[in-house]
């Protein structure tokens, strides 16, 4: 049977915002914290997704800098959920898959902390997927801790000035080594950044749908995929 994927241009750097929970769970006049489950369940289905169909890195927004604004209640839930989710990335990881996080993690629970510690270290020699999950995630904060560690390098005699350049400012940020987002999919029907990955994507292309991330499967990520395929990346040079 032809695959039809087998045209699709597999972006290497997949970046989601998965938006939309909150409303899901309206629509069902269930508490926001269940559609925040049924968002776990979509996040499982699209690191299947991503894994087979080649991509390498995805990451995905899971609690922004701005979300601690939130009702207590819809805080604890969330942390609450990510705590138990962090017990069932193991899959993921005995399947090849490196996990990492991003974000400034001092400010979560240092049980949350230990987790995140030990999914990390268990799948750093992984070759597979590498799959970003941004918790207490946002642009902003992360540009300043990187200008606030190089400050620090530089004070010290550790780097000249002359050696600050895009290359070394990008290797200070949460994503290191990283490659830079290819493709950002915010789902939810906004259409804004919201304080992600600022930096890493100066040039992704932005694909924005209606479908509210539980929702979101293998099928809507194929058609963001086909959506991609049809662009024509020019970084600032002519078009081919
Ligand atoms: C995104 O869904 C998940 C998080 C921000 C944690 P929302 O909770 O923002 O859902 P909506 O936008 O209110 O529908
Ligand atoms: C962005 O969604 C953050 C996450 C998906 C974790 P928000 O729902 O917090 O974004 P705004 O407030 O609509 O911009
Ligand atoms: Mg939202």
């Amino acid at each position: 049977m032809a695959n039809e994927n087998t045209n699709l241009k597999i972006p290497t750097h997949v970046a989601f915002i998965m938006d939309g929970n909150g409303r899901w769970a309206k629509k069902r006049l269930m508490p926001r914290n269940y559609g925040h489950r049924e968002g776990a369940k979509a996040l499982k289905t699209i690191i299947r997704a991503c894994k087979d169909l080649g991509i390498r890195y995805a990451t995905f927004y899971a609690f922004s800098t701005e979300n601690w604004s939130r009702p207590d209640d819809e805080v604890k839930g969330l942390m609450d959920l990510f705590d138990e989710q962090l017990d069932t990335l193991k899959q993921y990881t005995d399947e090849n898959a490196r996990l990492i996080f991003i974000g400034d993690r001092t400010k979560l629970s240092e049980s949350l902390q230990k987790k995140m510690a030990e999914n990390e270290e268990g799948s750093k020699d992984n070759t597979g997927l590498t799959v970003l999950i941004a918790v207490n995630y946002g642009s902003h904060d992360e540009i300043t801790r990187a200008v606030k560690k190089i400050s620090a390098l530089t004070k010290e005699g550790d780097i000249s000035e002359d050696q600050i350049t895009p290359e070394l400012v990008n290797s200070f940020l949460d994503t290191g080594n990283i490659p830079p987002v290819d493709l950002l999919i915010r789902t939810g029907g906004e259409e804004r950044i919201s304080n992600f990955l600022l930096w890493q994507c100066a040039y992704a292309e932005f694909y924005f749908c209606d479908t509210l991330w539980p929702d979101f499967g293998k099928n809507e990520l194929i058609e963001a995929l086909k959506n991609y395929t049809s662009r024509d990346r020019r970084f600032g040079g002519v078009m081919n």
